[in-house]
C-alpha cells in the first residue's frame, strides 16, 4: 500500500505536492472552487462520470478540484496511495466505520481514545449489531490474546488522547493481519511529520485535520489515508451515501495553507513541549508528567523507535489532584483554557470534565486516566513565556 521512496523532502512536499501553478493561470496558491455542481459537455458524459467510466467532477460531495489538491498532498505526506478529506475528524472515523463494518462484526478498540471516539464505540455503534471490546493495546500480547475471526477492525490512537500511552504500530499491524483484521491508527497527535503508521503496516490512517494539519484553530476537518481501493469505497459509498461528511473547498484551501508550515510548526511544538515537560517534572507541585520524550515515560524506547520527535502534547497530574488542577488552570495567564489542540496558542483543558466527560468516572479509572489529569497542547509562543506562565501558576497553588 505504501508508495515510498519519496522524491523530495517532507517540507518541500508539504508546500508543493499535488499543485502546479502553471495549470491554474500561474496562481501561486490553489484556487478555491466554490461550486457545488459541475457542467457536463453532453448528457452522455454525465452518465459516464456517474457510472465511473469517465474521469471528471460531478458534485462537490464526491469531489472538488481544491479538495483534490489537498487529498493528493495528504496521501503523499502519509506515504499512502490515496486520501479522502472530510468535514471533521469524527466525519473521517464514521465514514470508515459505516463503510467497512457489517452487523455481526467485532471492533477491538484501545482503552483510551478521544472522548467522542470512545462514546461512539461504547454507546452508539452497538445499535447496528456490532460488538466493540476495549482492550489495553499498550501491550501487543493483549491484542494477540483477544483478537478472533470476527474482529474486522482494530482502532488505536498513539500517543493516546489524553494520557499519552503508546501502541506499537508494527506489532499491532502484524497481529491484526494474522487474524484477517484491519488496523486503523488515528495519527492526529503526531501528523505524518512525526509518525507514518502506513509505513509500519497499518491499513488506514485517520486525522482530525482541525488540529496540527490546519494548525491555526480556524477550521474543522478530517482525513483518511489508505489504499486507493479503500479510499474509493470511503468516497463513493462512505461520504457519498452514508455520512455526507464532505469538506468545504475553503477549509481545504486553509489546510493547504497550514500544511506549508507543518514541519516548521511541529519542530517548534516538539521543542517547546520537551522543555516544558522537563520543567514541569521538576516542580514540587507536580505528581506526574506524561510525555513520551521523558525518560520517566514507560514506553520511551518505543516512542524513539516509532516517532521522529515526541510531539506537542503533555498531560500532567498535580499533587493536590482535581482541586489543585482547577486552581492551576484558572491561574495561567498566557495559556488559554480551551479544548482542541495543535494550534499556535498554548491550550490547557481538563479531560475528565471536558473532552473525556463521555467516560463515566469508573471508566476513566479503568481506562487509565484520573480526574486530576490536565492536558496541555503546547503552542508556538516563546518557550520562556510559556515556562514563566506555567511555573507562576503552579507556584500559586502550593
Ligand atoms: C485524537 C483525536 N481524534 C479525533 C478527533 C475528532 O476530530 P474533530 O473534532 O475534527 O471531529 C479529535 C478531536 O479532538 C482528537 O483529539
Amino acid at each position: 500500500m505504501q508508495k515510498t521512496p519519496f522524491a523530495r523532502g517532507f517540507a518541500t512536499r508539504s508546500i508543493h505536492q499535488g499543485y502546479d501553478p502553471l495549470a491554474y493561470h500561474g496562481a501561486l496558491n490553489p484556487p478555491v472552487f466554490l461550486t457545488s455542481t459541475y457542467a457536463f459537455d453532453k448528457a452522455e458524459i454525465g452518465s459516464q462520470r456517474f457510472a465511473g467510466a469517465a474521469d471528471g467532477y460531478i458534485y462537490s460531495r464526491v469531489g472538488n478540484p481544491t479538495v483534490s489538491i489537498l487529498e493528493t498532498r495528504l496521501a503523499d505526506l502519509e506515504g499512502g496511495e490515496a486520501a479522502l478529506a472530510t468535514s471533521s475528524g469524527m466525519g473521517a472515523l464514521t465514514t470508515v466505520l459505516w463503510t467497512l463494518l457489517r452487523a455481526g462484526d467485532e471492533v477491538i478498540a484501545d482503552r483510551t481514545l478521544y472522548g467522542c471516539t470512545f462514546s461512539l464505540l461504547r454507546h452508539h455503534i452497538q445499535r447496528f449489531g456490532l460488538t466493540v471490546r476495549f482492550v489495553d493495546l499498550a501491550d501487543p500480547a493483549n491484542l494477540a490474546r483477544e483478537i478472533n475471526s470476527r474482529t474486522r477492525l482494530v482502532v488505536t490512537e498513539t500517543p493516546s488522547n489524553p494520557n499519552m500511552r503508546l501502541v506499537d504500530i508494527a506489532a499491532a499491524a502484524e497481529i491484526a493481519r494474522g487474524a484477517g483484521a484491519l488496523l486503523l491508527v488515528d495519527n492526529t497527535y503526531c501528523t505524518p511529520y512525526l509518525q507514518r503508521p502506513l509505513e509500519r503496516g497499518a491499513d488506514i490512517v485517520i486525522h482530525s485535520a482541525t488540529k496540527y494539519l490546519g494548525g491555526h484553530g480556524d477550521l474543522l476537518a478530517g482525513a483518511v489515508i489508505a489504499s486507493k481501493d479503500f479510499i474509493d469505497q470511503f468516497r463513493l459509498v462512505g461520504v457519498k451515501e452514508l455520512t455526507g461528511a464532505c469538506i468545504s473547498a475553503f477549509d481545504a484551501f486553509l489546510i493547504l495553507r497550514g500544511l506549508k508550515t507543518l514541519a516548521l510548526r511541529m519542530d517548534r511544538h516538539c521543542a517547546n513541549a520537551l522543555q516544558l515537560a522537563r520543567e514541569l517534572e521538576r516542580h514540587a507541585c507536580v505528581a506526574r508528567v506524561y510525555y513520551p520524550g521523558l525518560d520517566s515515560h514507560p514506553q520511551k524506547a518505543l516512542a524513539d523507535r516509532q516517532m521522529s520527535q515526541h510531539g506537542g502534547m503533555i498531560a500532567l497530574e498535580l499533587k493536590g489532584g482535581l482541586d489543585a488542577g482547577r486552581k492551576f488552570m484558572d491561574a495561567v495567564t498566557l495559556a488559554t483554557r480551551a479544548v482542541s489542540l495543535g494550534d499556535a496558542e498554548t491550550l490547557v483543558q481538563h479531560p475528565a470534565s471536558m473532552t473525556h466527560a463521555t467516560y463515566a468516572p469508573e471508566e476513566r479509572a479503568a481506562h487509565g486516566f484520573t480526574d486530576g489529569l490536565i492536558r496541555v497542547s503546547v503552542g508556538l509562543e516563546d518557550y520562556d513565556d510559556i515556562r514563566d506562565d506555567f511555573v507562576a501558576a503552579l507556584d500559586s497553588v502550593r
